[in-house]
């Protein structure tokens, strides 16, 4: 018999895969499947094991969770209660947000690309604007000057485990070079907006820490050079999110010890040499709160065993979790019914849609899998659902949250006529 490891909140019942406290099959026979699974306890814990690692080393600290990693609804409200900020790219993030309870002054908007009729709704609603171009800035100032404002850095060096997932260096789209970045501030000085902050955001899927020693050194070496050319004073220094989390069994975990001990202390030692004051450290991170609380069940409609491969055909495809296809990413996949049972057979699991590219798992070692036997695949949590889409006319999953010993449903299936409900069809005259 061959016992896997599990951590929290997954365990191994006598061979039948449980999730905080439920067991997998019971959900997936109630709830039916392709169906998201969270846990508010793991979200709850993320995040105070990482609020007390950053305080451990600066006593002004703010998360602002990155609601793109998830933005159900309840996961933002699970977060605001327990005393998050947020973190939105869209305007329809925004409306998510105020939609959930965050109050304005708690949601920070990191945008790109940003539209005029844009940025009046988000001036409007008193949100926090970080601003990405030069361009961006210049529109704001005509539509309405901020009592705060923030201008997003690209420090020159970036990170992340895919080439989509780097989000500054010399490739990147997103924020302003060093000189930019002075001159933003002074025509925002000039224009009479009060409040600063700065920020930067280098990428996604980091475990080391190391890159985020050398970005926050030259983010805060960029805020020393406004300090004192411009002459303002920061209220918030943001140094993004991107926090890794391990895939593959064998992945380490983000070492947030290290992080604390490297990156914030050399944060709070600069600011102080720098006469910068003592201003808030904020951190987005998305994926560290979110994406170990919550597994996708699928079930197997079929298998298909062809001369050169074995094919598990399941009903979630990319349509439902797109990260393997976009990005190559491994998710680890259990199935629910054996765990007990040993790895015997290589296997690609293989998705619904009419697609070559619709793949969960190349050429993954698992059980005899048969018809009907439940998947469960881990670590959906973020960049899960928030990618899904409707592609080829699926109905997205539904989302049950496990509470405090009970499975509440908190976003219902798409049903099929939800495929149809925004469009008209034009007959002819
Ligand atoms: C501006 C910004 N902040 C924070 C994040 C969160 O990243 P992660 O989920 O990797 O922590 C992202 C992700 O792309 C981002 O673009």
């Amino acid at each position: 018999m061959v016992k896997k490891k599990l951590s929290d909140p997954l365990e191994n019942r006598k061979g039948a895969l449980f999730f905080d406290g439920f067991s997998v099959k019971e959900l997936a026979e109630k709830y039916d499947t392709p169906l998201y699974v969270l846990s508010e306890k793991r979200i709850q814990d993320n995040y105070n094991r990482l609020y007390t690692a950053l305080l451990n080393n600066y006593k002004y600290v703010r998360i602002y969770y990155a609601a793109k990693a998830n933005t159900n609804l309840t996961v933002l409200r699970i977060l605001q209660s327990q005393g998050a900020y947020l973190d939105t790219v869209s305007p329809g993030e925004v409306f998510m947000a105020l939609s959930s309870g965050f109050t304005p002054d708690r949601i920070l908007f990191t945008g790109v690309s940003v539209r005029n009729d844009e940025l009046k709704m988000l001036a409007d609603a008193g949100v926090t604007i970080n601003v990405d171009s030069q361009s961006e800035l210049d529109r704001l100032l005509k539509i309405a000057v901020p009592h705060i404002l923030s201008v997003r850095v690209n420090p020159e060096f970036g990170a992340g485990h895919h080439d989509h997932c780097i989000t500054a260096g010399p490739e990147s789209k997103f924020g302003l070079w060093e000189e930019e970045v002075i001159q933003a501030y002074a025509i925002a000085e000039r224009a009479r907006v009060e409040r600063f902050g700065i920020h930067m955001h280098i990428g996604s899927g980091i475990l080391d820490v190391e890159p985020y020693v050398k970005a926050v050194d030259k983010l805060l070496r960029i805020a020393k050079r406004v300090h004192e050319e411009v002459g303002i004073n920061f209220e918030f220094i943001d140094i993004g999110g991107g926090f890794g989390v391990p895939y593959k069994p064998e992945d380490k975990e983000f070492d947030l010890k290290l992080f604390s001990s490297k990156v914030v202390k050399l944060f709070k030692n600069k600011v102080k040499d720098y006469g910068l004051g003592k201003p808030f450290l904020f951190v987005e991170p998305g994926r560290y709160l979110v994406c170990d609380s919550s597994i996708l069940l699928t079930t197997v409609n079929t298998v298909k065993v062809t001369p050169s491969r074995k094919f598990i055909g399941v009903d979630a495809g990319f349509n439902t979790l797109l990260r393997p296809t976009m990005y190559g990413s491994y998710h680890q996949i259990l199935v629910a019914n054996k765990l007990d049972e040993s790895d015997k057979e290589t296997y690609d699991v293989a998705g619904p849609l009419c697609e070559s590219g619709d793949i969960l798992a190349k050429e993954r070692k698992l059980p005899t899998v048969e018809e009907g036997d439940l998947l469960a695949v881990l670590n959906v949590g973020a960049y899960g659902f928030s990618m899904s889409s409707q592609y080829n006319s699926r109905p997205r999953a539904a989302e049950v949250l496990i509470r405090q010993g009970k499975s509440i449903p908190i976003r219902n299936r798409e049903q099929l006529g939800d495929l149809v409900s925004s469009q008209k069809v034009q007959c002819e005259s």
